[in-house]
């Protein structure tokens, strides 16, 4: 593409404040790792290596996740603006980079809108006993396939054994709950509560639970109270979680490299948009596939076949209390992608 073409099809003032749109898309600990690189005929899609989880996700898996729920809600922002884009992969982790947005010749039209990504919200509560319709899942499954992946719906029933071994993993390792502690914002008055990271509200806890968790996680009372039952204590309060009835959906993929991680982010995005606009709720839950001890029987849980393995799972379902008046979790403001 020449510098005139460029100029013409890479309205930059609008695409940066589409931006700033799609920064509601979901992302692993409220980090938003994603960085967009303004070039002059594309945008680079990275990531802040600042912003990357350590424990709380060992392979990347879920930065690369988010970084396509990001790419996703971008295209879809963008399409809703008149702007015809496509996203080409290109991964290079030593540039921390996954690949280009670029001008396209027509416009792909979306079902999904800008008002769905607006009002999408994870949801951690508990959950009704209402069932999800099964021709909404016959539309997730059939989104999944179109894109490459499969997706597997397993009764929440059947999940909770592992998801309880899971938590007990994630609230036993030091440095997951250091890192969690860390992107916490359990009160107002946290200097990042408007900014990033996971606030109380969403993380539905009342304030006494707050406060647990602020001490509980302290790293001196931590490694004090690990040995007392802490963790079981911990993972005992995540019931909301792992109880109720409800189905869980895992999306499966057989490709083993950074880019199908990225294109299942994407799928991940429609998924959950898609869900959202029928009320229904989701919650990832990445430790049943990160901990050892559970993600061998949940690839079997989801009959894998031909080298399939699970790379995202979460709850589908409708939440017992009424999540949509609450404050969302926040985004930071980025100068460089506001329009100048
Ligand atoms: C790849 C990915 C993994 C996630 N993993 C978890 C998880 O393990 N537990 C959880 O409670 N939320 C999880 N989430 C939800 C995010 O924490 C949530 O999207 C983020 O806090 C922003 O909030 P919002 O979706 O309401 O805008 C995950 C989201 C993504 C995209």
């Amino acid at each position: 593409m020449t510098e005139t073409e460029s100029a013409s099809t890479y309205p930059l003032a609008r695409l940066r404040e589409v931006a700033v749109t799609a920064a509601r898309a979901a992302n692993a600990h409220n980090t938003q790792p994603w960085d967009l690189r303004y070039r002059p005929d594309h945008i680079e899609v990275g990531w802040r290596t600042e912003y990357a989880l350590g424990p709380s996700d060992p392979s990347h898996r879920d930065l690369r996740l988010s970084l396509g729920t990001y790419i996703e809600t971008l295209l879809i922002c963008a399409a809703e603006a008149g702007i015809a884009l496509r996203f080409e992969p290109d991964h290079d982790t030593t540039a921390a980079r996954v690949g280009r947005i670029v001008p396209d010749a027509w416009l792909e039209p979306s079902t999904r809108s800008v008002a769905d990504v607006e009002a999408r919200r994870v949801w951690r509560g508990s959950w009704t006993p209402e069932q999800v319709p099964r021709p909404t899942i016959d539309r997730s499954l059939e989104t999944a396939e179109t894109a490459g992946f499969r997706v597997a719906v397993v009764p929440t029933d059947a999940a909770r054994p592992l998801l309880v071994r899971a938590y007990h993993w994630f609230f036993g390792d030091a440095g997951i709950a250091a890192e969690l502690l860390a992107w916490a914002r359990l009160s107002p008055r946290h200097p990042d509560y408007r900014r990033d990271g996971l606030n109380d509200v969403m993380l539905v806890l009342s304030k006494a639970e707050a406060a647990a968790m602020r001490m509980f996680f302290a790293p001196v009372v931590y490694r004090a109270l690990r040995p007392l039952g802490l963790v079981r204590l911990l993972t005992v309060l995540s019931s909301s979680a792992t109880s109720g009835d409800g189905v869980v959906m895992v999306v499966l993929g057989k490709e083993d490299d950074p880019a199908s991680e990225v294109e299942a982010g994407r799928l991940v995005t429609r998924l959950w948009l898609d869900l959202f606009r029928e009320g229904i709720y989701v919650h990832p839950q990445s430790h049943v596939i990160d901990c050892p001890d559970t993600v061998d029987d949940l690839t079997r849980l989801c009959g894998a076949r031909d080298g399939e393995r699970p790379l995202v799972f979460f709850r589908v379902g409708y939440p017992a209390t009424d999540p949509s008046g609450r404050p969302r979790h926040p985004r930071r403001e980025r100068t460089e992608d506001m329009p100048s």
